[in-house]
């Protein structure tokens, strides 16, 4: 049985006093979260704000990117190793923000996920194809190649202690939001690609949906027997909202 997880994912949002406003709301709120585990992952700068605010708390938090790189001379990065000294518990890699801005190919985001794998965090590994790519009828095919790299790196067992987020690019931001049947064909896509190596772990494997989830859309997505959970963007900045999400979970 997976235990549905629901994660925010702040993008670069938020000033300290909405932050601590926001973390207020959800923690004041989590009484009506029945099953799903709740994760935040805020900007950087916020980490060890929402650390104090969360310790204690069943809610967990991460960030939304991380070096491939250990430790060293790597002007502007974060490593592993530092989200780990906020107690993160999860990180974001491949998110198509960054895949699409900051140049992050299937090669570097399957070495982000091990590096973080190999510092005791949780990668949540996005997916999912732009409107063209949907268009030209090739989304199987660059979903499985966006897993295959952390295969080819890591072996399958890399996903018996990662999350994967299938996140239809043309959702983002968007308010168009995948029909539950949309979703549940790349999730069940996503869930066989693994089982072909490994049918335990692809079991287990927690995959969200990610692509303008909101609380009156969510219980539908949810509903799917191959989707365990949501990758939360708009919907995370407001407690209400995100509150809405983790209840229907
Ligand atoms: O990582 C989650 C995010 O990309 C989804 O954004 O605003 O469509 O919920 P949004």
């Amino acid at each position: 049985m997976r235990q549905p997880l629901v994660a925010g994912n702040w993008k670069m949002n938020g000033t300290r006093t909405a932050v601590a406003d926001l973390i207020g709301g959800i923690k004041a709120g989590l009484g009506g979260v029945e099953s799903a585990e709740v994760a935040v992952c805020p900007p950087f700068p916020y980490l060890a704000m929402v650390e104090d605010a969360l310790q204690g708390t069943p809610i967990a938090w991460g960030a939304q990117n991380l070096c491939t790189e250990v430790s060293g001379a790597f002007t502007g990065e974060v490593s592993a190793a530092m989200l780990r000294d906020f107690g993160c518990r999860y990180v974001i890699v491949g998110h198509s923000e960054r895949r699409q801005y900051y140049g992050e190919d299937n090669q570097i985001v399957a070495r982000k996920e091990a590096v973080a794998r190999q510092h005791h965090l949780v990668p949540i590994l996005c997916v999912g194809e732009t409107l063209a790519q949907r268009e030209a009828g090739i989304t199987e095919e660059v979903v499985a190649d966006q897993l295959d790299a952390v295969i080819e790196l890591s072996g399958v067992a890399a996903f018996a202690s990662t999350v994967v987020a299938y996140e239809p690019v043309w959702a983002i931001g968007t308010g168009l939001t995948a029909t539950p049947d949309q979703a549940q064909a790349v999730h069940a896509f996503i869930r066989g690609r693994i089982a072909e190596k490994d049918a335990a772990i692809a079991a287990g494997v927690r995959i969200l949906y990610g692509g303008s989830m909101k609380p009156d859309n969510a219980a539908e997505l949810l509903a799917q027997v191959d989707i365990d959970g949501g990758l939360i963007g708009g919907a995370s900045l407001k407690a209400a909202d995100f509150l809405g999400i983790c209840a229907a979970a």
